[in-house]
C-alpha cells in the first residue's frame, strides 16, 4: 500500500479506523505489514481504541514533505557497506527494527564512521548494537532511554505509562558492549553537557510524538558537530501507527527551516547532514 499521500492515507486510515475488529487485535508492527503476534503489549497504557483514537487526531493533516533518495546517494558507496549484523537482531516486536532497518542503519555507520554516537530510544538495544557494531575500534555509543523505574508514571505523548521491557538487552554479553554507554533520562531533560558538539551522528527513536520530537530534535541539534548527521526513525509509518505522525510534524519543520532532509528509500529513517564548519563560514 502506497501511502506517501495525504490522500492514501486517509483511505487506509478510515478503513482502519472502521474496522472494529482490529480494536481486539492489538498493534501491529509498522513499515512491512509483519504480524506483531509476538509484541510483549501495548506499547502504552491506552487501550487498543484509545490508542488509535488519540493517534488519528494527531495524525490529521500530516503530509510526507521530504524528498526519497537511495542510501548510496546520500551516503556514496552505502549499498556496498560490509554490515556485520547479529541473528539476535531478528525480533518481531512493534519497537524493534525490520532486519533491512537494521542493515541500512548499519551502512550509515559503517560509512560514516563515526566516534561518537548519540542514540535517543535504546529499548532493548537493536538499533545501539547494530550502530557498535559498525563503527570503528574505539568508536562509542551513549544511549538514552527512561530509568526503568519511572515508566509506570511516565508522562508521554499519548498518556501515562509505558510497557515494561528488558533495556539494553540485545548489546549486553555481545563483544560491542564495551562501546555502549547506557544514561537513564526522560530525553527532554536530558543533561548532556558533555556531548555538546561533539557526536558524529545523533539517532532520534525515543517518543514518537510532535512536542518530544521537535524538542528531541533541537537537542539533537545542540550534541551533533559540524559536518555531523542526524536520523530520525518512523518518519513514515503504516496507519496503526499514525502517533508517529508526530515525527513526521517534527522533521517537516525541520526540513523547512534548514533543507537538506531526505527520506531514505524503502525504510522510515529520515536524514540531515548538518553544514560543516567551513559551509558555515560562507553560508
Ligand atoms: C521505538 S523504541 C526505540 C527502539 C530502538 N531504537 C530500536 O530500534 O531497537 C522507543 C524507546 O524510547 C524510550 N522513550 C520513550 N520516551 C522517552 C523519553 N521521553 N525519554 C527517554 N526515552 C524514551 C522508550 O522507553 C523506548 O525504549
Amino acid at each position: 500500500m502506497k501511502l506517501h499521500s495525504l490522500a492514501a492515507w486517509k483511505k487506509a486510515a478510515r478503513s482502519w479506523l472502521e474496522d472494529d475488529r482490529d480494536a481486539a487485535a492489538g498493534p501491529r508492527r509498522a513499515g512491512g505489514g509483519r504480524p506483531g503476534g509476538d509484541a510483549v503489549g501495548d506499547v502504552t497504557k491506552l487501550s487498543p481504541r484509545e490508542r488509535r483514537k488519540a493517534a488519528h487526531a494527531i495524525a490529521a493533516g500530516v503530509e510526507f514533505l521530504l524528498p526519497t533518495r537511495p542510501v548510496d546517494e546520500i551516503l556514496p558507496g552505502a549499498d556496498r557497506a560490509e554490515v556485520v549484523m547479529l541473528p539476535r537482531l531478528i525480533r518481531h516486536h512493534l519497537w524493534s527494527m525490520p532486519e533491512h532497518e537494521l542493515l541500512v542503519l548499519g551502512a550509515i555507520a559503517t560509512m560514516i564512521n563515526p566516534t561518537l554516537v548519540v542514540e535517543f530510544g535504546t529499548f532493548q538495544g537493536g538499533s545501539t548494537l547494530a550502530l557498535a557494531a559498525n563503527m570503528p575500534d574505539g568508536g562509542r555509543v551513549v544511549t538514552v532511554d527512561l530509568d526503568p523505574a519511572e515508566r509506570r508514571t511516565h508522562e508521554h505523548g499519548l498518556g501515562t505509562g509505558l510497557m515494561d521491557f528488558d533495556l539494553g538487552c540485545l548489546f549486553r554479553g555481545t563483544r560491542y558492549e564495551s562501546m555502549i554507554e547506557q544514561r537513564y533520562s526522560n530525553t527532554l531533560a536530558f543533561d548532556a553537557d558533555d556531548l555538546l558538539g561533539r557526536a558524529d551522528l545523533v539517532f532520534v527513536d525515543a517518543d514518537h510524538t510532535y512536542e518530544f520530537t521537535k524538542r528531541d530534535t533541537a537537542k539533537a541539534e545542540s550534541l551533533v558537530r559540524p559536518g555531523g548527521w542526524i536520523l530520525w526513525h518512523d518518519y513514515t509509518w503504516a496507519p496503526e501507527n499514525s502517533e508517529c505522525a508526530g515525527v513526521t510534524k517534527a522533521v517537516n519543520e525541520f526540513f523547512q527551516h534548514h533543507g537538506a532532509c531526505f527520506q531514505i528509500a524503502k525504510t522510515r529513517f529520515a536524514i540531515h547532514r548538518v553544514p560543516g564548519a567551513a559551509m558555515r563560514k560562507s553560508a
